[in-house]
């Protein structure tokens, strides 16, 4: 499948077209729960992809598979070509950032100092210093606070650096996480469902974010239940379900595949119709002449 990013200008050292992320038959099992089965998903550079399906699908779990918060069971996932090392700051390190679905900041820093912690990785003196200011810390402090408002004017916060993260509303917690981790100079941004309890006007703000993001050369995969959010945004669309991949294309494929549909109403999918019987409905439908409320009656299956 091909994909028409209309992309602008890349970061140097981002080669358009690059694949950034591949991950190839990831699978993690919880003792006998498989949450995530035999997955494929490749991001490329100027890419905004989408991971989407019903609650307790594997996102997360994926998500945690891929910045190294566990190991997979099988699989193996490569960050510019390189097997990713199982721990969470060396994945980072190399290049990828990420959010949490729970909301994880640093409650009683201020959001300059929550941006300053997304830093330890690109810094030398590392987290314990930058927490406990020690003497290699100055020098470098100066540029990592500069670097910290620009990123914290990026996502509009930079008039409040100096609240507690605790403080602010539940949508600036959310654009707060995302500036933290653009701190660590990412390759590849994965956000995890990014505008859970947003209202639609800062989720149509977080859609220009990241869509600025893109535009900085950064790779972007991310997970949202918000389907106009995700058809808008995504470039290539995946289908998790109960683990696996169901199906994954551009945003009209997705959203035209009926397989999608039956899977968040809770449907088998296995008995989706197919082409075939799906034209036969529409026929008898256009015969009936009523298209209108008439969807194939389900009310009476199981
Ligand atoms: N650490 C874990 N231990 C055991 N089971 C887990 C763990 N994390 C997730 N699961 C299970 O894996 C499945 C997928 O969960 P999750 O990845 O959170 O789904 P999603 O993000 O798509 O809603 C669920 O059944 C969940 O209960
Ligand atoms: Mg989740």
């Amino acid at each position: 499948m091909t994909t028409d990013t209309t992309t602008k200008d890349t970061a140097p050292g981002t080669t358009p077209g690059e694949t950034v992320l591949d991950a190839r038959g990831v699978t993690m099992r919880f003792g006998g729960l498989t949450a995530v089965r035999d997955v494929d998903l490749t991001v490329n550079s100027g890419e905004i992809v989408g991971l989407i399906g019903p609650n307790g699908a594997g996102k997360t779990t994926f998500f945690n598979c891929l910045t190294g918060l566990y190991v997979p069971t099988e699989g193996e996932v490569r960050y510019k070509g390189t097997v990713l090392p199982p721990k969470s700051f060396k994945v980072t390190a190399a290049g990828i950032a990420r959010t949490f679905q729970n909301i994880r900041l640093f409650a009683n820093m201020t959001v300059l100092e929550n941006v300053l912690v997304g830093r330890h990785t690109r810094t030398k003196e590392g987290l314990w210093s930058a927490l406990l200011r020690g003497p290699g810390f100055h020098k470098a402090e100066a540029a990592s606070r500069t670097r910290a408002m620009e990123l914290l004017a990026f996502v509009g916060l930079d008039a409040k650096a100096e609240h507690l993260a605790r403080n602010l509303p539940y949508g600036e917690q959310r654009k707060l996480e995302i500036a933290r981790a653009l701190a660590s100079e990412p390759g590849l941004l994965l956000l995890d469902e990014p505008t859970a309890g947003m209202n639609p006007q800062e989720t149509r703000a977080t859609e220009e974010l990241v869509f600025a993001i893109r535009d900085q050369g950064i790779a972007v995969l991310v997970i949202e239940h918000d389907m106009r959010f995700i058809f808008n945004l995504c470039d290539r669309v995946a289908v998790l379900v109960q683990g696996q991949k169901l199906i994954e294309g551009d945003s009209a494929t997705v959203q035209g595949d009926e397989r999608v549909v039956a899977a968040y109403l809770g449907e088998p999918f296995e008995d989706a119709p197919g082409d075939e019987e799906a034209a036969e409905v529409e026929a008898a439908e256009a015969q009936a002449g009523t298209t209108k409320d008439t969807a194939p009656g389900k009310e009476n299956e199981r």
